[in-house]
C-alpha cells in the first residue's frame, strides 16, 4: 500500500457531474428565506434550551461562565463564523450533499474523509443523543403540567440518577440487585421518528419553517415575559470565574451553534446555490447569535450565579425552565417555554437522524461501509437499513448516558470536522487556483482557514480532557475498521 493510495482524491468535476446523473437529480426547490429557515431549524435545539444550564453554572470538570456566558456566546459565534466562510466557499463552489465528507474526498483524499464521516457520526448521531436527552427532560415537565407523573426511574440515566439523585435508585426497581434507572422517555422519540423517517415522511421545507416559527417565537415569549425579572445585580460578578470560566463555557455552548455546516447538505436542493448557501450560512449564523445573547442575558439576570450552582445537573438540563421557577412565574408561561423545547428538540432530532443516515449512506455507496448500507427499502424509498441502525445506536446510548458527557463528545467530532473543512479551502486554492469559486473566503486563501483552525483548537483545548481521550479512542476505532473494510473495498481505488 502506498500512502498516495491513501490520500487518493476523488475529482470535484466527477462529484459535481455525479449529481447530474439521471435519476439521482433532486429538486432545486429552495431559495434564500427557505436555506436562512432550514439553517435555524437546525441550529436551535436542545443548546439554547438545555446546555445553558450547565455552561453558566460549571460541573466537576469545568468552571461555570456565569453571567458572563453572553460573551461566551459572541466568542463561540466569532469562531463558527471563520468556518462557515470556509463552508460558504465550498458550497458554493461543489453543491454536492455530501458536505463536509464529500470535500475532504475531494481535496484531501480517501483516508481523510473516511475520518471525516466517521467523526461526522459524532456530530449527527452522539449529538442527537444529547438532543433527546433532554428532549425527554422537558417532555417530563409537561407531562407533569398535564398531571402525568412518569416513574423517575423511567426518565433519567443511571450515571446522573447515581451522583444526584440517590432516592431515585433507591424507589428502582431491582433485577438480581441490580437497579432498572434508565431513560425511556429519550428512547421512545427516537424510536418513534425512526419507524417516521422509515416510512419515508421527509421533513419538507414548509414543514420545518412550522417548526422554526414555533421556536423563534417561545424564545421571543421566554425574553419578553421574563424581562421583568431580571436583576441587574445578578449580573455581578460578571465573570465568577475569570476567563477561564468564560473559555470553558464557549466551548461546551458551541453545541447550541451546530447545524450550520449541515446546511450545506442542502445545496443540491438549493436553486442558487452560488449565491445562495453562503446567504443561508451566515444569515441563520447571525440570527441565531442575535436570539443566543439576548436568552442568555435573560436567563442569567434572573437567576442567581450562586442559586443556579448548586442545583443539580437533571435541573441544570431544564435551565430555562427552572429560572422561570425561580423567579415565581405562573405554570402556563413555564408551559409554554418547555412546549417550545419539546417542538425545537424534535425538529433538531429530525433533521441529524435523517442526515446520519444519509451520510452512512454515501459512505457505503463510496464502498467504505457495506454495500447493504446503500440499500433502499423497495416500497418507501428511503434507505431503511441505515435509519433503523441509527435509531437504534442513537436510542439505546439516549437511554444510558448523561447529557453532558454526550455533549462535549459532540463538540469535540464536530470541531474537528471544522478544522479539516477549513484546511481544506487552503489545500484546494493552491491545488486548484482557478477553479470558478463563486464565493471566496476573504483576505486570501490563509488568515481565515489559518485563524479558524487555530479558534476550533481553542475551543477544542477548553473542553474536558476526559472528551480528548473519548476523541481518540473513537478515531482509533475508525481507523481500526477503515483499514480491516473500507480499505480493501473503496470503489475509487478500485477503480485505479
Ligand atoms: N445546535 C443544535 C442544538 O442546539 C444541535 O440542539
Amino acid at each position: 500500500m502506498s500512502l498516495r493510495q491513501l490520500f487518493k482524491t476523488k475529482s470535484l468535476d466527477a462529484l459535481i457531474s455525479e449529481t447530474e446523473e439521471t435519476g439521482h437529480q433532486f429538486k432545486k426547490a429552495l431559495g434564500p428565506v427557505n436555506l436562512i429557515a432550514l439553517g435555524v431549524g437546525a441550529i436551535i435545539g436542545a443548546g439554547i434550551f438545555a446546555v445553558v444550564g450547565t455552561a453558566a453554572a460549571g460541573d466537576a470538570s469545568r468552571p461555570g461562565a456565569g453571567p458572563a456566558l453572553m460573551l461566551s456566546f459572541v466568542l463561540t459565534a466569532f469562531v463558527c463564523a471563520l468556518t462557515a466562510l470556509c463552508y460558504s466557499e465550498f458550497a458554493a463552489m461543489v453543491p454536492v450533499s455530501g458536505s463536509a465528507y464529500t470535500y475532504a474526498y475531494g481535496t484531501l483524499g480517501e483516508l481523510v474523509a473516511w475520518i471525516i464521516g466517521w467523526d461526522l457520526i459524532l456530530e449527527y448521531a452522539i449529538g442527537n443523543v444529547a438532543v433527546a436527552i433532554a428532549w425527554s427532560s422537558y417532555f417530563n415537565t409537561l407531562l407533569k403540567g398535564v398531571g402525568i407523573d412518569m416513574p423517575p426511574w423511567l426518565v433519567v440515566d443511571y450515571m446522573t440518577a447515581r451522583e444526584g439523585l440517590p432516592e431515585v435508585v433507591a424507589a428502582a426497581p431491582h433485577i438480581l440487585g441490580v437497579p432498572i434507572v434508565f431513560n425511556f422517555l429519550a428512547f421512545a422519540i427516537v424510536a418513534l421518528l425512526t419507524v417516521v423517517l422509515v416510512w419515508g415522511v421527509r421533513e419538507s421545507a414548509n414543514f420545518n419553517l412550522g417548526m422554526v416559527v414555533v421556536k423563534l417565537v417561545v424564545l421571543g415569549f421566554f425574553i419578553f415575559a421574563s424581562v421583568k425579572f431580571v436583576k441587574p445585580e445578578n449580573w455581578t460578578p460578571f465573570m465568577p470565574n475569570g476567563f477561564p470560566g468564560v473559555f470553558a463555557g464557549a466551548a461546551i455552548i458551541f453545541f447550541a451553534y451546530i447545524g450550520f455546516d449541515a446546511l450545506s447538505t442542502t445545496a443540491e436542493e438549493s436553486r442558487n446555490p452560488q449565491r445562495d448557501m453562503p446567504i443561508g450560512i451566515m444569515g441563520s449564523l447571525v440570527i441565531c447569535t442575535l436570539i443566543y445573547v439576548l436568552v442568555a442575558a435573560v436567563f442569567t439576570g434572573m437567576i442567581p450565579y450562586s442559586v443556579l450552582k448548586g442545583t443539580v445537573a437533571s435541573q441544570q438540563a431544564e435551565p430555562l425552565t427552572l429560572a422561570m421557577r425561580y423567579a415565581a412565574m405562573p405554570d402556563w408561561m413555564v408551559g409554554i417555554v418547555a412546549f417550545g423545547s419539546v417542538v425545537a428538540s424534535t425538529a433538531v432530532l429530525l433533521v441529524f437522524q435523517l442526515g446520519q443516515p444519509r451520510i452512512f449512506f454515501a459512505m457505503a455507496r463510496d464502498g467504505l461501509l457495506p454495500q447493504s448500507f446503500a440499500k433502499i427499502h423497495p416500497r418507501f424509498g428511503t434507505p431503511h437499513v441505515t435509519t433503523i441502525l441509527t435509531g437504534i445506536l442513537v436510542g439505546v446510548t439516549s437511554a444510558i448516558t448523561p447529557l453532558t458527557a454526550m455533549v462535549d463528545l459532540t463538540n469535540i467530532g464536530t470541531l474537528f470536522a471544522f478544522i479539516l473543512v477549513c484546511i481544506g479551502i487552503t489545500i484546494l486554492r493552491i491545488k486548484d487556483p482557478d477553479r470558478v469559486r463563486p464565493f471566496r473566503v476573504p483576505l486570501g486563501p490563509f488568515l481565515v482557514p489559518g485563524l479558524g483552525v487555530l479558534s476550533c483548537l481553542f475551543l477544542i483545548y477548553y473542553l474536558p480532557p476526559s472528551s480528548w481521550m473519548r476523541f481518540f479512542w473513537w478515531l482509533l476505532a475508525g481507523a481500526g475498521i477503515y483499514f480491516s473494510y473500507g480499505f480493501w473495498h473503496s470503489r475509487l481505488r478500485k477503480a485505479v
